[in-house]
């Protein structure tokens, strides 16, 4: 079946289901995120498994659930997990719920991840305003272009929406939550960075990375939605002791413990929208 009528498939069921939620904002929480999801009210819980052509969410720290309802007062979708291209997704796959959305008539989407921190001023659980990326993964958009979404080549010299970072750093400053700002780089996984790999993402101009995010971002940037990126940074990758370990539980559990500041943030802005 052609891509557009899949993605066409799963928004009608998720419009049906819902008695045509009309959402505002979509979000995405990565790893040890989703917590945010249970501050949303009036909230409709739709497992991926029930949504024709989704995936399903085999990732740790993801739960699996498209969840509907109101956040700051406004109508959301949010991704209570996201699929990633180390678990053996297509593009196509991974990047399908941002289509969707927008097909359901999101304005804004906001993308939240789990990063390791390679700028050596990063501590574990500071939040990372991305205010840029370098994709090392595949472009979703290779293979034929869907007009209805976007242009062949879209323009990504602002991949992330300068009024958002803004709106972002002033409402962190009221709400005395501190950020930090930086170039997220996306690669495949599923392997940590080796040191030297760290060192030189680094060099390059990465501040944090990760294995997911940028995807959903070029399939949004593509489609004219614009995007606010946040990380989480659940370890040091800068300065290596003797007994460093990178350990996927840690970095679910340094995620779940800065995840109420991110949702905060996350509400107020959604508010002020
Ligand atoms: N590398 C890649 N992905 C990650 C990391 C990391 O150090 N930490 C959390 N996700």
């Amino acid at each position: 079946m052609e891509s557009i009528r899949r993605i066409d498939e799963a928004a009608i069921y998720i419009r049906e289901r819902s008695n045509g939620f009309k959402p505002v904002a979509g979000i995405v929480l990565g790893s040890g995120l989703g917590g945010l999801a249970e501050t949303i009210e009036n909230k409709i819980v739709i497992p991926y498994a029930e949504i024709p052509n989704f995936a399903r969410s085999t990732a740790v720290g993801h739960k699996g659930n498209l969840i509907l309802g109101v956040l700051g007062g406004k109508n959301v979708i949010a991704m209570q997990g996201r699929f990633h291209y180390y678990e053996g997704y297509g593009m196509d796959i991974v990047t399908m719920p941002v289509r969707v959305m927008k097909r359901l008539g999101i304005s804004y989407l906001f993308v939240s991840n789990a990063a390791g921190g390679i700028n050596p001023y990063f501590k574990v659980g500071d939040l990372m305003i991305i205010r840029d990326h370098i994709n090392l993964m595949p472009n979703p958009l290779i293979g034929k272009n869907i007009d209805e979404f976007g242009p062949r080549f879209p323009d990504m010299t602002r991949p992330y929406d300068p009024k958002l970072i803004n709106l972002a750093e002033e409402l962190a400053d009221k709400l005395s939550i501190k950020l930090k700002k930086g170039v997220y780089l996306a690669g495949t996984g599923p392997t940590y960075e080796t040191p030297a790999e760290y060192g030189f993402f680094g060099r390059a101009g990465a501040d944090a990375v990760g294995m997911s995010t940028v995807p959903e971002v070029i399939v949004a940037r593509h489609a004219s939605i614009p995007v606010f990126g946040m990380s989480v940074i659940t370890n040091e990758a800068h300065s290596f002791s003797e007994d460093y370990v990178n350990d996927g539980d840690d970095v679910v559990k340094a995620a779940n413990a800065a995840s109420e500041k991110m949702s905060k943030l996350f509400k107020a802005m959604i508010e002020n929208l």
